[in-house]
């Protein structure tokens, strides 16, 4: 703790704890300043709000920087895996190569579904949105795997985030098969956490499927860049269900529900539909003026971002990958022209240099995903499957704190104030 911050309202002055990070901006301590002023802080959207402290990831927005447990993404980008990452969010170290070895192997032998959970899919229509068929059965789960739903026990904690870690690349790549009307593929342990995942999405029973081992290493790089960022608006979503006490399936559905979101983990999707309907070089520029346009509620998919007013430094490593996947499969898509195009414009314009807007995560992940051959509605289920092991890790932090509470946030309340109930002939 550094100092103290005075705030006074009417005749009451406060001193309120400041307290230092590591790294990054001081925070000052106000759980008593309701009880000290009788007044709430205001922070809608809580732009400048700590909710907890953590262990897990730092970004600097203003620099690029993102850190996992102190590794900069670029490096974890370029030397590390998916599998190895999880384990450092979720232990706090790079594991040792036979930790890894282990983690991996328990990790495989969690991948497989109770068999009963694939009667769920037949419940939908075959035009459902992925996302909607991973919230239903991500929160089914809970009904399937009592053993690790006792947040308190934290040997149960750890069943449940592996179970979950290794369930997801099942249950999206089940969601897809259901779309397009191909039988399910089971895991094959053989495989690696990334490969296996692209054999029971494209993989037919009909023949063997070989994975491309420059496609593999490209989804397990976007994997890493979408593992865990903070406390954005799901893994806070994941948090504040944790804080009641709800089983952690739940907890990761509720998680789901507001990834899905545009403004959030659905901006990869709406970015390759806008890049799409783009369509040609020549028309970014009616695009860029609707972005800027006050009246018009268009914003540039995939630009942006609440943190950084920088480049998102997971763009930067995404740019690089549509290049190997472009080459790896021979891929001649006009759609990363336009992107790389529209980027140049809009950095160039002082609307966008002005509001610090620059591409974000969501920029060219799809360009890169449409390229491996997952369709858009795909995309969101993608960035779930890989944040999970992010949602898991902050939702065990949290269950660990011992300064954690149930969240309950108040309000400024500008309705009615009391008056007389008016019954209905008088009124
Ligand atoms: C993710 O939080 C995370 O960490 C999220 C994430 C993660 O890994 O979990 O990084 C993943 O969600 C990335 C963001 C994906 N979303 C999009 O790409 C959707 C498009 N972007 C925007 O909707 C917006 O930029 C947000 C939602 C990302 C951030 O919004 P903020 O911080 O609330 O900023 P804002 O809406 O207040 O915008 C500031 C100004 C506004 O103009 P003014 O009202 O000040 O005049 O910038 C403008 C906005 O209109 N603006 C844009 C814009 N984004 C912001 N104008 C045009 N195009 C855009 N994309």
């Amino acid at each position: 703790m550094t100092d103290t911050a005075k705030i006074t309202l009417g005749d009451k002055t406060v001193d309120s704890p400041v307290l230092s990070g590591t790294v990054g901006p001081d925070v000052v301590d106000i759980r008593k300043f309701y009880a000290q002023t009788g007044a709430f802080t205001y922070d809608p959207g809580f732009t400048s709000t700590a909710s907890c402290e953590s262990k897990l990831t730092y970004i600097d927005g203003d620099e690029g920087v993102l850190l996992h447990r102190g590794y900069a993404i670029g490096d974890l980008a370029e030397h590390s895996s998916f599998m190895e990452v999880c384990y450092l969010l979720l232990n706090g170290e790079l594991p040792t190569a036979e930790e890894l070895e282990a983690f991996d192997n328990t990790i495989t032998r969690h991948t497989m579904l109770h068999e009963q959970l694939a009667t769920f899919y037949r419940g939908f229509r075959r035009d459902a949105h992925p996302m909607a068929v991973m919230c239903g059965v991500v929160g089914a789960l809970s009904a399937f795997y009592h053993d690790s739903t006792d947040i308190q026990d934290p040997h149960q904690r750890m069943i449940a985030s592996h179970r979950l870690i290794a369930k997801m690349p099942t249950i999206a790549a089940m969601a897809y098969k259901y779309s397009v009307g191909q039988p399910f593929i089971y895991p094959d342990n053989k495989l690696s956490y990334t490969g296996n995942f692209l054999r029971m999405t494209f993989g037919v029973p009909a023949e063997e499927y070989e994975v491309v081992p420059a496609v593999e290493r490209a989804l397990d790089r976007i994997f890493i860049l979408h593992a865990d960022h903070e406390q954005n608006a799901s893994t806070s979503t994941v948090r504040l269900a944790g804080s009641s006490g709800a089983n952690p399936f739940a907890c990761i559905a509720a998680g789901i529900a507001c990834l899905w979101g545009p403004a959030h983990g659905g901006a990869n999707e709406a970015a390759l539909n806008m890049l799409r309907e783009i369509g040609r070089p020549e028309r970014i520029p009616e695009y860029i003026a609707r972005a800027k346009d006050k009246d018009d509620p268009f914003r540039l998919m995939g630009f942006g971002h609440r943190v950084y007013k920088n480049y998102d430094p997971r763009a930067t490593v995404m740019q690089k990958t549509v290049r190997e996947v472009f080459d790896a499969l021979k891929v001649n898509d006009p759609v990363f022209e336009v992107a790389l195009q529209l980027e140049e414009m809009a950095l160039n314009d002082s609307y966008f240099i002005e509001k610090k807007l620059f591409p974000n995560v969501d920029f060219y992940s799809g360009v890169i995903l449409s390229a491996i051959g997952f369709p858009t509605t795909m995309f969101t289920a993608l960035f779930a499957l890989a944040r999970t092991v992010g949602w898991v890790a902050q939702w065990n932090e949290m269950i660990s704190d011992p300064a954690q509470k149930i969240g309950r946030p108040r309000q400024l309340y500008t309705g009615p104030a009391h008056r007389p109930y008016v019954p209905v002939d008088q009124r």
